[in-house]
């Protein structure tokens, strides 16, 4: 969500319940099985599709159409100011791309060049990239820190996680998506490769209200302030802890079994890794710049991606701990005290580690 901090305030059981009635109206489902063809969705469905049109573009430039671009970059959270957004390209735009190109391993110029468009216009997950102006997914860190194992995980403003007392997580599906046996399992395996690396277990529960995660599908503007924007774009989002809410864009052609990458629509998505995805930002996990894991923001059409990477790993388990009834090795700890020491201590492993690899790097170059 672009306003994370924000929604900490509310009652979720008492909006959701508000909510209710609006929801039935308006939500429906349509998760299909790959391949199929989809007539009614094109190539020019992509929102983002005129991002194309500014290729090139510099400070200095102004040509019309540019605001939103600024609008986009508002959304991920990399300029904070929304009022009244201009068509020029200005300096508050050119240090905002520069932020996303460092986050998206882009060669960080200001300029919008063909790359970093290309980069723009793939779906992504509609949570931010940058709350509250700070952002942890890349900032700062040298490019060249990227070459080696580095971690670049990230959680949300004051990392906060579910308690202990919550570890075994029920989750529900919103009753008016009426989802079939073979969605939910998909959503099942999701959690699944969660548990696997934590002490958290996760059970499906038919008490919608009660349970703690709670899962839709949801067309255009569904109540939390964050429209879905039809197929494309935008294809999911979620709430921090202890929220729960996990956000699907009904109007995405979500693929639920099948290979994906055989599908016949251009814009195919693959519902298991936007679960996966989604469910590390319930769990605490904001996003991350390495493009292998999970927590990456954006996924293409026809991708699959659901295996959880070391990064995504290491991020979960500095929040929650291991699962200790696994002995997989980790190149994280295996330590499941999760204890305000514990986590400090595995946080000073982890930044060692980064310390490490800069003098790595740093021997490397000089
Ligand atoms: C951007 O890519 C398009 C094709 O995708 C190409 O026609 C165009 O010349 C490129 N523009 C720049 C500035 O590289
Ligand atoms: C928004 O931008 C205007 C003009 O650039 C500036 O005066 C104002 O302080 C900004 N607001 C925030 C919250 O950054
Ligand atoms: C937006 O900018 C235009 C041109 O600069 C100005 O005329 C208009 O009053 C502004 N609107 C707001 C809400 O600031
Ligand atoms: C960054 O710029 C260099 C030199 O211009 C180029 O070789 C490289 O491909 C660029 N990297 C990306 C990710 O665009
Ligand atoms: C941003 O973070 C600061 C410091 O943590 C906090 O005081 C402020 O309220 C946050 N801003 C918003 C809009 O939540
Ligand atoms: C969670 O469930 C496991 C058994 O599956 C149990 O051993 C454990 O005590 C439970 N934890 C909590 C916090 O209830
Ligand atoms: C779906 O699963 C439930 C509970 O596991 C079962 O009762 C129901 O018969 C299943 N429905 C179908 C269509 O398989
Ligand atoms: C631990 O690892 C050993 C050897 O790989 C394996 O045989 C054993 O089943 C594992 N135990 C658990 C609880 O995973």
């Amino acid at each position: 969500m672009k306003h994370l901090q924000s929604h900490g305030s509310l009652l979720p059981a008492a909006v959701a319940i508000s909510l209710f009635s609006v929801w039935l109206l308006s939500a429906h489902v349509a998760c299909r099985t790959a391949p199929s063809p989809s007539p009614s969705q094109n190539r020019n469905s992509n929102p983002w599709q005129s991002f194309h049109n500014f290729a090139g573009r510099r400070k200095g430039d102004h040509v019309s159409g540019l605001a939103n671009i600024k609008q986009y970059l508002h959304e991920f959270g990399y300029i904070s100011n929304s009022s009244n957004f201009t068509d020029s390209f200005d300096d508050t735009l050119e240090s905002a791309l520069k932020k996303y190109q460092q986050n998206f391993n882009l060669n960080a110029t200001g300029v919008l060049d063909n790359t970093t468009v290309q980069r723009m216009v793939i779906p992504r997950c509609g949570n931010a990239d940058i709350i509250n102006g700070t952002s942890s997914m890349n900032s700062g860190k040298p490019a060249r820190m990227t070459l080696h194992t580095v971690s670049h995980y990230s959680f949300f403003e004051g990392n906060p996680k579910w308690p202990e007392s919550q570890y075994n997580l029920t989750y529900a599906f919103w009753p008016g998506n009426q989802l079939d046996n073979t969605t939910k399992t998909v959503f099942s395996r999701a959690f699944e490769r969660w548990a696997a690396v934590t002490p958290l277990t996760f059970t499906e529960t038919d008490y919608y209200l009660e349970a703690e995660i709670k899962i839709g599908f949801y067309v255009g503007d569904h109540g939390d302030g964050e429209s879905f924007d039809g197929s494309m774009g935008t294809l999911a989002h979620s709430f921090s802890p202890t929220t729960g809410w996990f956000h699907l864009d009904n109007e995405e052609d979500w693929v639920v079994e099948g290979d994906v990458t055989k599908s016949s629509s251009t814009v195919a998505i693959d519902l298991e890794s936007v679960a996966v995805h989604e469910i590390g930002h319930v769990l605490g996990l904001g996003h991350s710049s390495v493009e292998e894991a999970i927590m990456y923001p954006s996924i293409s059409a026809r991708t699959r991606k659901t295996e959880l990477a070391d990064d995504d790993i290491e991020g979960i388990q500095e929040l929650y701990g291991g699962n200790p009834n696994s002995n997989s090795s980790s190149s994280s700890n295996r330590d499941d005290d999760s204890s305000d020491g514990g986590v400090r201590i595995m946080d000073w492993h982890r930044k060692l580690t980064m310390v490490m690899a800069a003098l790595v790097s740093f021997g490397l170059l000089w």
